[in-house]
Formats: structure tokens, C-alpha cells, sequence
């Protein structure tokens, strides 16, 4: 049975959610799930904006076909070429034989590496940054936004409703519940920090490019923000149009102190529960700790791109970094993070290495700075060393 939610007189959302997913991607857990947007304009032509998962193919096609009404599809918009939002074009082609694909030259190119069917080049129409499509009453206008989150994204924005369809910009993991607008659920307490790890880890790499896309928009009238995952902004979009250019920038949100250790016999957590005291002793707040090794490392980058200073406190393992701090360690280079306040403990029964060796990942990170000197427990913390670690925690708590 169908399941279409109203966004507007004539644009529906034809979307669904799929809460049985493990990992998004085959990396990320969403244990709220996660919902693929796609939208359908009811105009004097009919266009489907973007399609879905292949996991919720036949959700996604019984409500085209109730949105339609017995309509035909005129044109099919493609603004990403990810399998979580393109796996349907076949499935459109097939039902919809004579549909017109709008898109850019690399969508195209991509469509014809990813499917085999064939259409005559007159069903696709192959637009540039800044053409237009007039369907009736409404105007959209293509706007590129490479690398946000593949090379040949665009966005649309229908300058007639001012409304902008921003692709995976702006979206967050967790299914929709019911509603489908961010003002109709307690969005700051039950999606922002979904989004915030949607975010950063699927896009926080490409920050500059994040900027641009943000800068454009900028320019437009936007009344509201329909992206490809989650809800659909329609009131306050500056909150979450504030978040995004912190998020793209490397602006922390927050000042204080994200300690993440990897501990084996709890000798190097013990120092970093002692740090955490002290600093809070001198006035922190808000400190968080993850142990790397038991939270999934999305949820930590997710953190460090908002939080100002980070502790990373390690084992020595394999003469090295302790496995699961090494990979969130490359993680975090990988993802670009910069802009930080950083401080390093290790620890080693015998040959104490991973301080150098995290330093050494820590110094790709631009403009990011190691505050006091590494501390270096041997086994377990003896006395001497929470004098050490109380003057890294007043230097930290100095720095905030
Ligand atoms: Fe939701 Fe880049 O795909």
C-alpha cells in the first residue's frame, strides 16, 4: 500500500524508510534507521525528483504510481548518482518508457557506467549550472555542487516555491517518523547529533566544497531545504544552515574536551579517567570520553568535529599504535579535521613508541596544535605521573 507525504499543494514526498539496515554503506550503524527521499511535482508536467535504494523498490513505486493517479511522468531529475538514491532509474525507465531524464553530462556518463538500458539522446535533457526547466507553474533551476558528496551532484532549486532540493546536503541518518518536517519533531535533542555524524563522516571531507555549495546558496531565496535523507527543513533553516557552516569550516561548536583511549588492561584508561578529574577540577565542562576500541568510530569523528580540544590516549601495541586508535587516527586525517587543540598520553609495559607515532598522524591535521607535552605511563600510573597529567589538564583547561 502506498505511503506518500504531503511537503506542498503539488509535491509529495514518494520516499521510505528502511529501519532493517545494518550499516549505511557497509561502514556506518543507523539504528534509527534511514529514509530515501524522493519528491514527485504534480505540475502541468509531472517530475520525479531523484528515485531510491534498491531495499525499498516496490514502497517507492506503488507511491509513484498513487501519486500519479493514472499521470503520466514527464521528466525524472537526477541530482546524485549514488546506488542509495539512483538504484530506481531502471525501474522509472521500465514503467515509464517515454520519461525524459534531466541531469548534468556526468550523471549522464554515470547512468551508462552504472545500468545498461539505452535511451535515444533525446530523452535526456543535459543541463549547466544555471539552466532552467519550466514545468507549468514551477521554474527549476540546476545549481553544481561537486564533491557534496560525489563529483556530479547538483542541487535544484524551484525559484517559483523557493524550494531547494539539496541532494544529500542537509540530511541526516534516522528514518522519518510519521511527520516529515524538522519542525514537527524535537529535532536538536533526537536528530541533530544523527546528523551531525551523517555529516561529518559522509561528507566532512570536502568542507571547501561544502563552503561553495553553502555560498551559492547564499544568493537564493530559500524557503525550504528537501533533502535526500531524512526531514524536510520548512522554519529555522538558519539553525541548521549555521550548523553546516561550522561543520564545513572545522569550527568547533563546542569548547571542551573529547578524551578518546584504547586501553587493553585498563592502565592507560585509568589515566585518562584521572585527566578527565583534573581537568574538570579545573572548571571544564562537558568533557565526553569514548573507549575506541567499544564505540563505533563514526560516533567519535562525529564528536571531534565538534568538540575544540581532543585528548587521544593510547596503548602500545604490535610495537605501534593500538589497532583500533590507529584506524580512528587515519579516520580523522582522512576525514580533513583541522582547527584543533590536541594532547597525547601513551603507555608501554616495555617499549613505549605510539606517542611519536600518533604524533606523526596528528601533524596532518592543519592548523591544529598539540598543547603540553606528551605524557608517558609505563603499565599502570604511578604517582609521579598524575603530576604530569594535572599539568596537561591545566594546560588544556588554559587553552579553552
Ligand atoms: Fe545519500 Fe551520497 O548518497
Amino acid at each position: 500500500m502506498h505511503n506518500i507525504k504531503k511537503i506542498t499543494e503539488d509535491l509529495f514526498w514518494v520516499g521510505a524508510n528502511d529501519r532493517r539496515i545494518a550499516l549505511f554503506e557497509s561502514v556506518y550503524p543507523v539504528p534509527s534507521g534511514v529514509s530515501y527521499n524522493s519528491y514527485l511535482l504534480l505540475d502541468e508536467k509531472t517530475v520525479l525528483l531523484d528515485t531510491v535504494d534498491k531495499a525499498v523498490t516496490h514502497q517507492f513505486m506503488e507511491n509513484i504510481e498513487h501519486a500519479l493517479n493514472g499521470r503520466h511522468l514527464d521528466y525524472m531529475i537526477i541530482n546524485h548518482m549514488e546506488p542509495d538514491h539512483c538504484a530506481e532509474i531502471p525501474t522509472i525507465v521500465n514503467k515509464y518508457p517515454d520519461v525524459k531524464i534531466v541531469c548534468n553530462a556526468k550523471i549522464q556518463a554515470m547512468i551508462k557506467q552504472f545500468f545498461d538500458f539505452e535511451l535515444d539522446d533525446n530523452q535526456y535533457m543535459i543541463v549547466k549550472e544555471g539552466d532552467s526547466l519550466n514545468t507549468g507553474r514551477h521554474n527549476l533551476t540546476f545549481v553544481f555542487a561537486p564533491m557534496v558528496h560525489w563529483p556530479e551532484v547538483m542541487v535544484t532549486y524551484d525559484t517559483t516555491d523557493k524550494i531547494l532540493f539539496s541532494a544529500d546536503a542537509f540530511g541526516s541518518f534516522g528514518a522519518v517518523d510519521g511527520n516529515i518536517f524538522a519542525d514537527e519533531v524535537d529535532y536538536e535533542h533526537r536528530y541533530m547529533d544523527e546528523a551531525r555524524r551523517y555529516y561529518t563522516n559522509i561528507v566532512g571531507k570536502y568542507g571547501p566544497q561544502v563552503t561553495a555549495v553553502l555560498n551559492k546558496a547564499a544568493g537564493l531565496d530559500i524557503k525550504m531545504i528537501c533533502p535526500l535523507h531524512g526531514y524536510v527543513w520548512r522554519k529555522n533553516l538558519e539553525t541548521f544552515i549555521d550548523k553546516y557552516t561550522k561543520w564545513a569550516s572545522y569550527t568547533p561548536e563546542l569548547n571542551s574536551v573529547l578524551i578518546v583511549y584504547a586501553s587493553v588492561y585498563g592502565g592507560t584508561q585509568n589515566a585518562a579517567e584521572i585527566l578527565s578529574t583534573q581537568l574538570a577540577q579545573y572548571g571544564v565542562k562537558d568533557i565526553k570520553m569514548y573507549d575506541v576500541s567499544v564505540t563505533h568510530p563514526s560516533y567519535i569523528l562525529a564528536d571531534a568535529f565538534k568538540y575544540s580540544h581532543i585528548v587521544f590516549a593510547s596503548t602500545t601495541y604490535n610495537n605501534g599504535i593500538f589497532v583500533n586508535m590507529e584506524n580512528f587516527l587515519h579516520d580523522i586525517v582522512a576525514h580533513n579535521l583541522q582547527n584543533r587543540k590536541v594532547a597525547v598520553i601513551e603507555n608501554g609495559s616495555w617499549a613505549p613508541t605510539c606517542g611519536k607515532l600518533m604524533t606523526e598522524l596528528i601533524s596532518k591535521l592543519k592548523n591544529t596544535e598539540i598543547i603540553g607535552s606528551n605524557v608517558m605511563i609505563k603499565s599502570a600510573v604511578k604517582a609521579d605521573k598524575t603530576a604530569e597529567l594535572d599539568s596537561l589538564a591545566k594546560a588544556i583547561a588554559d587553552s579553552i
